[in-house]
């Protein structure tokens, strides 16, 4: 298999970093950015090749396009236009917030199949979780391949479309609610005399093992709460003043305003796209 990744910013290396980390040959991976400097970098680090967006590598399977949404319109015109000249077919896999596939695949010829991401920064340890969504042209072979390529820096899930708003308001914003946890449990920990380092250690610790408790097979967050609660006991006060302060509305609340405000998002971005659709036909 072969992989172009477009756009080597946080998202972009991390997944060069894993393909290359899962054993794929570097000379597989190439490499397409816009900063000379920071492309050839990345590549140098990985050993991975570099190319250009006018001219493609000629065997590539999974295109994936790693820009940011404000970055897309310009290399989906470069893309169109470099595919439209050409007889590969790779499959486009989009990490880009809130672009639709339908509006990707506007661009691109009607064989070429879309593929949209929502992955989150864990990928960087190899510890993602990534949703993926097909577009029209996409198929069963197709979404196995972008699995495997997506395989190697974490888990991969398979959502319709219009659920990638709610997964985005989930795990794409989720790793930060969980760092905002850390970071109150640090606070918190040294106003009771805890020095930083220690505090530091046991917070990032208690987490770390907590998560990794979590990940073991079937198991249900109300039951490993339930394990660590002893009846009148310290976490059970604990407890008490969390529920008492609304902690779960407050959460409800909070990825509500992350779904919408993802939805407003997508909708923000739908008329630059369209407008250079148009000017194209
Ligand atoms: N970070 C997250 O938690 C997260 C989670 C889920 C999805 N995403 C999505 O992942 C995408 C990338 O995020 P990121 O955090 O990796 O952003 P980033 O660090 O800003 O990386 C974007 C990269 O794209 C490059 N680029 C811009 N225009 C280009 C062009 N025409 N051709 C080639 N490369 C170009 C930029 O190069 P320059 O440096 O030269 O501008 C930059 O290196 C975003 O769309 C975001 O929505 C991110």
């Amino acid at each position: 298999m072969r992989v172009t990744v477009i756009g080597v910013g946080r998202l972009g290396e991390a997944l060069v970093a894993g393909l290359c980390r899962a054993g794929m040959p570097a000379d597989s991976i190439t490499v397409i950015g816009r900063s000379v400097e920071r492309t050839f970098e990345v590549a140098h680090r990985h050993g991975v090749r570099v190319a250009d967006l006018r001219d493609l590598p000629d065997e590539c399977d999974v295109l994936v396009v790693a820009v940011k949404p404000q970055q897309i319109e310009g290399v989906l015109t470069g893309l169109g236009s470099a595919l439209h000249g050409s007889t590969i077919r790779p499959i486009v896999l989009s990490v880009v917030a809130g672009v639709a596939t339908d509006r990707i695949e506007q661009f691109l010829p009607s064989v070429v199949p879309v593929i949209r991401a929502m992955p989150n920064t864990p990928m960087t340890v190899g510890a993602a979780i990534t949703a993926i969504a097909p577009g029209a042209a996409a198929t069963e072979h197709d979404l196995r391949l972008v699995e495997s390529v997506l395989g190697s820096v974490g888990e991969v899930l398979r959502v319709s479309e219009d659920q990638l708003d709610a997964v985005t308001a989930v795990s794409g914003s989720g790793p930060a609610y969980v760092f905002l946890v850390a970071e109150m449990m640090i606070d918190a920990a040294m106003s009771l005399g805890l020095d930083r380092v220690t505090a530091d250690r046991l917070v990032i610790g208690t987490l770390a093992g907590s998560s990794a408790m979590l990940g073991v097979g079937d198991v249900d967050p109300v039951e490993l709460r339930a394990a660590v609660t002893s009846p009148a006991g310290t976490t059970a006060a604990a407890l008490e003043v969390f529920e008492r302060s609304a902690i779960r509305r407050t959460f409800q609340q909070a990825l509500t305003v992350a779904r919408d405000r993802s939805l407003e998002l997508s909708g923000m971005m739908r008329p630059p796209l369209e407008r250079i659709s148009a000017d194209q036909n």
